[in-house]
């Protein structure tokens, strides 16, 4: 079965209970590609009203969530919560998360694991700073952040691994479809060696860092290239065109 191409929305902490409204209105009304599984991130807040708001072709998921299911722990929202409150997404190990928020490798790995327990589906962000690939050490990186999560989570069929090299991101400086395709097909074969062969073959590697309405058909032509995770152009017009990509 061929891989359906698939595509992100991350708002960020972006947008107000207007805008986002406005957002979606706009996607409700488009002409979206039927062979591509689109899922916007709002900010937590707006989650429950993006999901009441939102077509049944658009799905929802959270920017993070956190290891354990209720409790003690000020400010953060656990799996069994968003499993709860209708949610089926949820993004973890953003580049932002692990610089600006502490989140460790082994913390993405614990938050994947409960991520899944719980009955989520998870958009796992992996990729390498500048530094990092000037150091030809990005396969390396990306490679170390799927160990982590390979240490507590066999049954990968419920991830899409986002690529998204962090000097990309919001920068404007989009990855090349090649440097995207030598990536995803190392992503890939990492997969093959590590969780196994099918899994390889399904799982959606999808690119993010930059994407915009002009750069995402070449990417999207790419072999290993599965779809988008898309920042600022989310919150956009021009995300309707990163969606139809492929059509
Ligand atoms: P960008 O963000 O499209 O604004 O570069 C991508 C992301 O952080 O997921």
């Amino acid at each position: 079965m061929p891989r359906k191409f698939f595509v992100g929305g991350n708002f960020k902490m972006n947008g107000t209970v207007k805008s986002i409204q406005e957002i979606i209105e706009n996607l409700n009304k488009a002409k979206l590609d039927p062979n591509t599984e689109v899922v916007i991130a709002p900010p937590a807040l707006y989650l429950l009203t993006s999901l009441a708001a939102a077509n049944p072709n658009i799905q929802v998921a959270a920017q993070n969530a956190y290891t354990k299911s209720s409790g003690a722990y000020t400010g953060e929202i656990s799996p069994a919560q968003l499993v709860d409150a209708g949610i089926p997404w949820v993004i973890l190990g953003h580049s932002e998360r692990r610089t600006l928020f502490g989140d460790t490798d082994e913390i993405v790995a614990d938050k994947t694991k409960a991520a899944l327990d719980a009955g989520l589906s998870v958009i796992l962000c992996i990729g390498e700073t500048l530094d990092e690939r000037e150091a030809g050490i990005t396969v390396k990186v990306c490679e170390r952040q799927l160990d982590a999560v390979r240490t507590k989570v066999t049954d990968w069929s419920k991830i899409v691994i986002a690529y998204e090299p962090v000097w990309a991101i919001g920068t404007g400086k989009v990855a090349t479809c090649e440097q995207a395709q030598e990536v995803h097909k190392d992503i890939r074969a990492w997969v093959a060696n590590n969780v196994n062969g099918e899994t390889a073959e399904n799982i959606r590697i999808i690119y993010g860092g930059s994407v915009n309405a002009g750069n995402c058909k070449q990417s999207a032509a790419q072999i290993d290239v599965d779809g988008f995770l898309v920042g600022g152009a989310s919150l956009k017009p021009e995300f309707v065109d990163i969606v139809n990509a492929t059509a």
